[in-house]
Parts: structure tokens; C-alpha cells; sequence
């Protein structure tokens, strides 16, 4: 009798212990993406200290449904990243051993956030895309002094994107409903794009390869941002203790004209599309000039402009 008791609960332990392990492996390759559900959720995310990797999809995309398993892999095992094997340390083409550094740690977390665009497709995050999916990267929310010319002409555009998908009836209805929250625009405090400021769109095939890069590549233009925030900033004050701002005083002084320089840039990058001469990082480093040079000019414009209107 004792003996059976015994038995009986050594048996139940034992399946409860089963039990257990069936369940531990599924409970392991749960996925990391926060469904976005209320609008407020995907603003926390995006305005906080992490890099956020946004998916907008709808159910009845075909290419969501195969980036489905790549993202869902990717924030598993894709969410930090070392800076000091990501950031460049060439800029004007010398190497600097000492830049300022604008993130707080030596790592840099990825979070994953996917927001089905049928539910939101009546706010500003979703209606600024022409199809579906999109994935787009929003660094954490740091504010620059001036606005710095984006970096997304940089990355290299197949017409992957297209909305070949959506079906005629949804195209049309997309469009009325545009064209009615055109009307009463202003549909809600919390639909604001300022962050798109500092976001970058995807573009290519999403494969799990090009999509790693991406990343690195958007902490990479993320830095630069900052970099030439600090650069203008500082050269302005006249504050020229570190290398670098001295450096950059005297490229600066030696370029003349700059519709010049980023004419004379582009035809390099150019004559590299035919070549395919340059190496990635000095690539890398002429469009950080140009965007350095576009930003300045866009700040002269602004000043004409602004001096055009006091006449
Ligand atoms: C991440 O997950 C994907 C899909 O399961 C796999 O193909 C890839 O090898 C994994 N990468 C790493 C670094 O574990
Ligand atoms: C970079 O500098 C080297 C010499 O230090 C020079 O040979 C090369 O042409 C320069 N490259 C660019 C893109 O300016
Ligand atoms: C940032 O990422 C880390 C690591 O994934 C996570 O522990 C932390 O909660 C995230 N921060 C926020 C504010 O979500
Ligand atoms: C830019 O300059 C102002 C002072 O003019 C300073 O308060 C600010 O911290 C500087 N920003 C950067 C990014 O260096
Ligand atoms: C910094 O700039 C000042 C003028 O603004 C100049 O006199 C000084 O020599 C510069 N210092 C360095 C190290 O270049």
C-alpha cells in the first residue's frame, strides 16, 4: 500500500518533470517583438534609449508574411551590438584614435517593435508608406541642434517595395480615406513624425544578412548625425580643443565651394558605381562629407532665405 503510494507520486512528479521540459523549449523560441496595440506603446519604444526596429505589415501581404520569420529570428538573437566593432574611426580620411562618444554605453540594444498598419493605417506612421512591409530603424530620441541631411540616399534602392500586393479595392479605399483625414487632419497629439528626423527606411530584399547591415549601418549614420551636430556645433563656439574639430576647421577652410566639393564627391562615387574602385570604408567616408556639406548648405539657404524676407 505504502509502497504504491510512493509509486503513484514518484509517477506524477515524473510526468509533471516531463511536462516541464516539453514545455521549456517552446517557451525558448518565443520571439521578442512587442506587438504594437495602442498608439502610446510604439511612441515609449521609439523615444527611448534603444535603436528600434519597427515592422509595419498587414495580414494580407505576401512579403510580410516571409519577413515574418526573419524578424521574429532576429530578436532572438540580433539586439545588442558592440559599438566599438560597428563605429568607423576614419573621417576625412585620417584615422582619429580619440571621438567623442554620444551613446552612453559600449553597446547599443536593438528592440523589435511590429505595428499592423490594418489598424493603424488612419495614422501618420502608417499612411506615410506606399505598401507593406516596411522596416524601418529609429535611434534613440537625441535631439541635434540643427537638422542634419538624412543618410538614406545612401543606401541602394531595388524596387522590392512595391505594393504589388494590395488589392485594387484597398488601393482605392486607402485613397478616400487619405483624402478624408486630409480634411480633419490632426487626428491625434500622438501621431507625431519628428523622429523621422533621425529614422531610416529599409530598402532592398530582406534577407536576414541585409537586414544586420542595415542595422550597422544605421548606428553607424546615427553617430555621423551626432558627430556632424558636434563638429558645426563646436567650430561655431570657436571650442577647437580636440583633434578632430581642428581637423575638420581645416578641411572646412580648404573646400571653398561647397556646391563644388559635393559636385566633385559625387563624381567619384560615381565613377566607383562604374569601377567598383573605392573600398566600403572610404565610400563610407565621402558621403559622410557630402552630408556634411549638404547640411551646410541647406543652413546658408535658410539664412538667405530668412534675410530675403527682412528686405
Ligand atoms: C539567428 O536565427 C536565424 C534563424 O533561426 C539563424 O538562421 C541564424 O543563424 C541565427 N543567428 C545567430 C547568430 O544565432
Ligand atoms: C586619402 O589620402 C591618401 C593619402 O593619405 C590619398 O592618396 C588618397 O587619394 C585620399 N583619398 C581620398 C578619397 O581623398
Ligand atoms: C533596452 O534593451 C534592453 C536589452 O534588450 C532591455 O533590457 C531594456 O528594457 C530596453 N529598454 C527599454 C526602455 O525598453
Ligand atoms: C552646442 O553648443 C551649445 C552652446 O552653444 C551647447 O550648449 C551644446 O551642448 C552643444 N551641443 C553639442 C552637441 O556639442
Ligand atoms: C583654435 O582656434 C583659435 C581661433 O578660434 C586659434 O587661435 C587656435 O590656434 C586654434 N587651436 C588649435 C589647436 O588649432
Amino acid at each position: 500500500m505504502l509502497f504504491n503510494t510512493y509509486w503513484l507520486l514518484f509517477l506524477s512528479l515524473l510526468t509533471f518533470v516531463q511536462q516541464l521540459q516539453g514545455k521549456e523549449p517552446i517557451k525558448q523560441a518565443h520571439w521578442d517583438v512587442k506587438e504594437v496595440r495602442v498608439l502610446q506603446e510604439y511612441y515609449e519604444k521609439i523615444n527611448n534609449n534603444n535603436f528600434t526596429l519597427v515592422k509595419y505589415y498587414t495580414n494580407w501581404c505576401s512579403h510580410c508574411k516571409k519577413l515574418k520569420p526573419i524578424f521574429n529570428a532576429m530578436s532572438k538573437n540580433y539586439t545588442t551590438l558592440n559599438i566599438d566593432d560597428i563605429l568607423p574611426n576614419t573621417f576625412f580620411n585620417k584615422t582619429f584614435n580619440d571621438l567623442p562618444n554620444f551613446f552612453e554605453e559600449k553597446t547599443v540594444n536593438i528592440d523589435y517593435v511590429s505595428i499592423e498598419c490594418e489598424i493603424f493605417g488612419s495614422f501618420e506612421i502608417c499612411k506615410r508608406w506606399p505598401g507593406y512591409p516596411v522596416v524601418e530603424l529609429v535611434p534613440p530620441k537625441t535631439e541635434t541642434n540643427i537638422h542634419i541631411k538624412s543618410s538614406n540616399d545612401i543606401l541602394e534602392n531595388d524596387d522590392d517595395n512595391a505594393d504589388e500586393d494590395m488589392p485594387m479595392w484597398l488601393r482605392v479605399f486607402t485613397k478616400i480615406d487619405k483624402m478624408f483625414s486630409s480634411l480633419f487632419s490632426g487626428s491625434s497629439d500622438l501621431d507625431d513624425l519628428s523622429f523621422t528626423e533621425r529614422s531610416l527606411e529599409f530598402k532592398g530584399s530582406r534577407t536576414e544578412p541585409n537586414l544586420k547591415n542595415f542595422i550597422k549601418d544605421g548606428i553607424v549614420s546615427d553617430y555621423e548625425r551626432l558627430l556632424i551636430d558636434y563638429l558645426i556645433n563646436n567650430s561655431e563656439t570657436g571650442n577647437n580643443d580636440s583633434e578632430l574639430v581642428t581637423f575638420y576647421n581645416d578641411w572646412i577652410s580648404n573646400i571653398g565651394n561647397k556646391f563644388i566639393a559635393v559636385n566633385k564627391i559625387m563624381n567619384i562615387l560615381k565613377a566607383d558605381l562604374e569601377l567598383k574602385e573605392l573600398d566600403d570604408d572610404v565610400k563610407r567616408d565621402l558621403l559622410f562629407q557630402k552630408r556634411i556639406l549638404s547640411t551646410l548648405i541647406d543652413i546658408e539657404e535658410q539664412k538667405r532665405a530668412i534675410e530675403i524676407d527682412e528686405l
